[in-house]
């Protein structure tokens, strides 16, 4: 027996095929030898919305859906939330090992010189209408920022890539901080670097006539913990399209565009605005039971509920659900949270959820803190995009780095009409003609 080598026989043919299994997979390409004839393709794998398939080898970020773990580069998120800032776990995420006190010092540094916009980018957010989606507006801001820095493009030089990372780092919360202020007609505010990370974010959002912002302490730690939860997982669908843009070598700004494009779908991102809006259509606990009546009736989704790779309970939404217990001391306890724990309790125990491993993601209990902390629903999704861009940075470099990594292009399963042709009499369109 070698337990390193997967035989497969081919009905159509009797032939007989030894494929090498590595870490658990086999190569794709390795089922092209297997052929019905020398005129085949050569066999290949359907896989629609990569149920089953690997894009890549990562160092980054692991996932036990089975058993509800995450770890950033094998230190469990549980710990990371707990000990560490969000600028010291992005440095994590990025560069594989936690800094030392200097090096964490300098990343610090690095990115607080990088959160001002160019004044131009200012005057762009200004285009938006006022009632502008604040998910539309950082998408197109982000891509924006590639006409400003054209050196960007130089994306196979690791010094030039390492300068995006930190502008997009630092950039980041002052446009999504911009959004909102754009939205409620304020004056864009200018960061202050005596303020951390998330302290500043709440500066750019909600400093009024104050010659200082004074950030509740225990609300920049709890944002900070949310930020720690969001920072990468793994080969989701905007890392996916992080991965997929970034391989063609476009610059990292639209690249980030596209992956918060993605981010913004209500089945990824975008749930956490939806679960707040559901929560507001259930109302009352009362209202529950019709609810999941027509949840398991197929009529409406569970929003913040079930995930593609965890089967069993997300350990961020743990996180978060004792994150928002310190939030409500400060803020006041949201009511929302008694109807999300009610429903979380009956969906739990229901054959409906139990049998299809259906619990509780980040998205269910994250909008609830963030509506307490004064969020409007359609900034959720814009709080989730700042974390998580360094988690598609840190993807898209090592995309840069692997050898074995070329544009992304999968295959399709041909199923179109086969070959016909136009009617003779048509006739030809000449050049010059008006057309
Ligand atoms: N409510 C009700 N039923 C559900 C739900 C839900 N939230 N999620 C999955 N199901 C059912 C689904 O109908 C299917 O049932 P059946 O086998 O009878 O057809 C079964 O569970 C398997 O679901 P699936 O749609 O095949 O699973 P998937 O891996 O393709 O989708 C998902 C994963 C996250 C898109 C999906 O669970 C979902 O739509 N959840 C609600 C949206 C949400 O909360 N998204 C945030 C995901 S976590 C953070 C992030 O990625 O941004």
């Amino acid at each position: 027996m070698n337990e390193n080598i997967l035989t497969i026989k081919d009905g159509r043919t009797e032939k007989t095929y030894s494929l090498p299994v590595e870490r658990g997979t086999i190569r794709a390409i390795d089922l092209r030898q297997i052929k019905e004839d020398a005129e085949d393709f050569g066999l290949m794998t359907y896989d629609p919305a990569f149920m089953n398939t690997a894009s890549c080898r990562s160092s980054i970020t692991f996932i036990d859906g089975d058993r509800g773990i995450l770890r950033y580069r094998g230190y469990p998120i549980e710990e990371l939330a707990e000990k560490c800032t969000f600028l010291e776990v992005a440095y994590l995420v990025l560069n594989g090992e936690l800094p030392s006190e200097k090096q964490l010092a300098d990343w610090v540094y690095e990115v607080k010189h990088h959160t001002m916009l160019h004044e131009t980018t200012k005057k762009f957010l200004e285009g938006f209408r006022y009632d502008a989606h604040p998910m539309g507006m950082l998408v197109s801001t982000v891509a924006a920022l590639s006409t400003v820095y054209p050196e960007a493009r130089n994306v196979l030089d690791p010094q030039v890539r390492r300068h995006q990372i930190a502008r997009l780092i630092g950039k980041m919360p002052t446009i999504a901080a911009y959004t909102y202020r754009h939205s409620l007609g304020l004056p864009y505010v200018y960061p202050d670097n005596d303020l951390g990370y998330t302290a500043n974010f709440m500066n750019m959002l909600w400093k009024m006539v104050e010659p200082k912002y004074a950030a509740d302490p225990v609300l920049a730690r709890a944002l900070s913990i949310l930020f720690i939860l969001h920072a990468d997982h793994e080969q989701n669908c905007s890392t996916n399209a992080m991965r997929a843009v970034g391989s063609s070598q476009a610059d990292p700004f639209v690249s980030v565009a596209a992956a918060a494009a993605a981010l913004s779908g209500p089945l990824h991102g975008g749930a956490n605005e939806q679960v707040l809006r559901m929560l507001d259509a259930i109302g009352t606990t009362e209202n529950i039971p019709s609810y999941i009546e027509q949840v398991k009736a197929g009529k409406l989704k569970l929003m913040g509920f079930g995930h593609r790779v965890y089967k069993n309970y997300d350990p961020r939404a743990r996180i978060i659900k004792w994150t928002a217990e310190q939030v409500f001391q400060v803020t006041g306890r949201n009511p929302k949270l008694d109807i999300a724990l009610a429903l979380e309790k009956i969906a739990l125990e229901d054959e409906y959820f139990v049998k299809r491993k259906l619990y509780p993601n980040v998205d269910f209990y994250s909008g609830i803190i963030y509506q307490a902390m004064g969020f409007k629903p359609d900034m959720f999704t814009v709080l989730f995009a700042i974390p998580r861009t360094v988690g598609w940075l840190a993807h898209w470099d090592e995309l840069m780095r692997d050898p074995e990594q070329k544009i992304a292009r999968p295959r399709q399963v041909y199923t179109g009409a086969d070959v016909r042709h136009l009617p003779a009499e048509k006739p030809k369109i000449l050049v010059g003609s008006a057309v």
